[in-house]
């Protein structure tokens, strides 16, 4: 019996086990991938030299989709760009409710882009996600859930994944909620640039690092998976995960460079997908960005191993793995129908909401507890 705690202990030193308490430790023969399990882990399933894995770039937005962001930045950045064999280039979009545009949803969704849950109210009060209930979360996050598949008009099952604001999120609290909301992996975790790893599920308890400002789960919740966001270095090399935060200023050309020494920074090692954060403010306040990330996309188009896609199709990959050669962009059947409406409706405040909606309006504006729109007595 002593032996055995000990023996622990010592895996646990070695591996930075964030607590004894999580004894259960993944094993790779118990944890296949054919039956929707893999360990937390930095190994790449493609590990050969000469015909190495594809280098994942998976661009997230977490924020209202409004007709500046689709018009101003999405639609040059990414609507005729072509990943490495030929497909469009795909990116994952976790949308929070006040001001976005449902119409705008659609079009995202049938260009092929993923659309995921971000919150309905996205309170900018980190307390709130701390302290959040599990009611709240799932109020918050079926609740979003809801509302996209119903405005936007799109099928319920196409939503799967799930970035809480301001990535506070709350463990196995929230991992619950994400569950009972039908999601089916979280992009919410940031991980260092020195812990580069690919995503995996947490059957297991995860030996990703748990930073201060984050509860990490301590149960196993099988079969849900984490797509951790790897750090990149911004200025005085600090680690960070938004290329807001990152801070790097200059020319197009200095941060474009920039960020290909980010992505040759995983290029040349294991290869773990990189999540970037991206955000219309980085564009408005940052000068040059947008013509520097611009940049960016053009440069990494000349490389036959990058691919641009969503952190679902990243998903879709390490379930079954193949090197950048024959990797192929999915190219997923979409149909939708919208009617365009926009609507005014009344909020709990009394003040009227506008939300363009691809169904006929609903009798308030929804919001959480209340994400039809019903009218409540
Ligand atoms: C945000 O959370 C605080 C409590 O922390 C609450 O008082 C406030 O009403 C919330 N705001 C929104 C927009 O939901």
């Amino acid at each position: 019996m002593k032996s055995v705690l000990i023996l622990q202990l010592l895996v646990a030193l070695a591996w930075g086990y964030p607590s004894l308490k999580n004894t259960g430790i993944c094993e790779p023969t118990k944890c296949k991938i054919e039956e929707d399990c893999r360990c937390s882990s930095t190994n790449n399933p493609i590990n050969n030299r000469d015909d190495p894995a594809p280098q994942f770039v998976a661009l997230t937005v977490s924020e209202s989709l409004v007709k500046t962001l689709h018009y101003h930045y999405l639609a040059p950045l990414f609507f005729n760009r072509k990943n490495p064999d030929g497909s469009p280039v795909g990116a994952s979009f976790y949308v929070n409710h006040e001001y976005t545009d449902y119409e705008l949803v659609q079009d995202l969704y049938l260009r092929g882009f993923e659309i995921g849950v971000h919150s309905i109210t996205k309170n900018s009060s980190q307390e709130y996600w701390r302290h959040a209930t599990y009611k709240d979360l799932v109020e918050e996050f079926a609740g979003q859930r809801q509302i996209i598949s119903r405005f936007a008009n799109i099928p319920v099952e196409e939503i799967v994944g799930v970035r809480t604001p301001q990535l506070q999120f709350e463990g196995d609290l929230s991992i619950d909620a994400y569950v009972e909301s039908g999601l089916t992996y979280d992009n919410s975790w940031p991980t260092r640039s020195t812990q580069p790893l690919l995503p995996y599920t947490l059957d297991y308890v995860s030996n990703q690092e748990c930073t201060v400002s984050i509860t990490c789960p301590k149960r196993p919740h099988e079969h849900f998976w984490v797509a951790p966001i790897t750090n990149i270095k911004g200025k005085d090399n600090v680690e960070c995960n938004s290329l807001a935060t990152c801070l790097i200023e200059g020319t197009p050309q200095e941060i474009a460079s920039w960020l290909i020494g980010q992505v040759d920074h995983v290029r040349n090692r294991n290869r773990a997908p990189l999540v970037l954060r991206l955000d219309s403010y980085w564009f408005e306040f940052t000068h040059n960005s947008f013509e520097g990330f611009t940049l960016f996309l053009d440069e990494m188009a000349n490389r036959d191993d990058v691919f641009f896609v969503s952190v679902r199709d990243v998903l879709d990959w390490i379930k079954h793995p193949v090197s950048a050669k024959n990797y192929k962009t999915p190219i997923r059947d979409r149909y939708a129908e919208c009617l365009p409406i926009n609507c005014a409706l009344k909020f709990l405040d009394g003040s009227i909401r506008y939300m363009q909606s691809c169904i006929k309006c609903p009798e308030q504006y929804p919001w959480k507890g209340n994400p039809m729109g019903e009218i409540t007595k």
